[in-house]
């Protein structure tokens, strides 16, 4: 069976002692739930990795970085290691998420090699994609995320596919109140979940964690996670607040 799961993507918010509060927050009031098949992942700015897996350590939750460079060491200036994060025990890596594709340019091709030196390192990426708004309005959705997908994954053999966790995020419901519906939500994932069993098998796409990510919330997360191909959420800024990012770890 499928693992589900909820992550917290913090993006470039806190500073260390806010982030210091908010984790502790979060271990301490996973400590009062039973998760079942169910994995929280906190990715907190990579400052903050080796406390959040200090605390980690001792409580129910995995740490995610929010980025990676595709070499193990090198003149790379600023940049940070699969290897590096592995030594921190850093168990999930966000990959080609819109903010990366669009800010820093990253192409599918850099995305691929980010995946394969993850995936070296036994790190599991959370594989973003998702359309524009002038794509879902000009019906290109499926063939945008389709490309995404492929050019990005499809290269992995079955068992290097198999730590993927995919996440669908239409760019635009990230940061802007405006979710996918439940109804476009289970299209686009039940959709990659096909792509899935045509490149690789049904077996392996039934085993695939599917997140929906984009102004997934306390009040909608219920709704959107109750869709047969909805496996848990990639959250942003509802991932912030301890109290409502447990609401959300709670609607699973
Ligand atoms: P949001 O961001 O929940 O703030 O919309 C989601 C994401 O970018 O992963």
């Amino acid at each position: 069976m499928r693992k589900k799961i909820v992550a917290g993507n913090w993006k470039m918010n806190k500073v260390f002692s806010e982030a210091e509060t908010l984790i502790t927050e979060i271990a301490d009031a996973l400590d009062e739930v039973e998760l079942i098949n169910t994995e929280v992942v906190l990715c907190p700015p990579a400052l903050y990795l080796e406390m959040a897996t200090d605390v980690a350590y001792e409580s129910n939750f995995k740490v995610g970085a929010q980025n990676v460079y595709p070499a193990d060491s090198g003149a790379f200036t600023g940049e940070i290691s699969p290897l590096m994060l592995k030594a921190l025990n850093v168990s999930y890596c966000i990959i080609g998420h819109s903010e990366r594709r669009k800010y820093f340019k990253e192409s599918h091709d850099f995305l691929l090699q980010k995946i394969d030196a993850l995936l070296k390192h036994d790190i599991r990426p959370i594989f973003c994609c998702g359309e524009l708004l002038p794509e879902r309005e000009s019906n290109q959705h499926f063939a945008v995320v389709k490309k995404q997908v492929e050019e990005s994954l499809f290269h992995l053999g079955v068992d290097a596919f198999s730590k993927v966790v995919v996440a669908y995020e239409p760019v635009w419901a990230i940061g802007t109140g405006v979710n996918a519906s439940k109804e476009q939500a289970q299209e686009m994932h039940a959709y990659i979940r096909q792509l899935i069993a045509g490149k690789y098998d049904v077996e392996t796409a039934e085993n695939t964690t599917i997140l929906y990510g984009g102004s997934c919330n306390g009040k909608n997360a219920l709704e959107l996670f109750s869709q047969p191909d909805v496996d848990g959420g990639l959250i942003g800024g509802a991932s912030l607040k301890a109290e409502e990012f447990m609401q959300i770890v709670s609607s699973l």
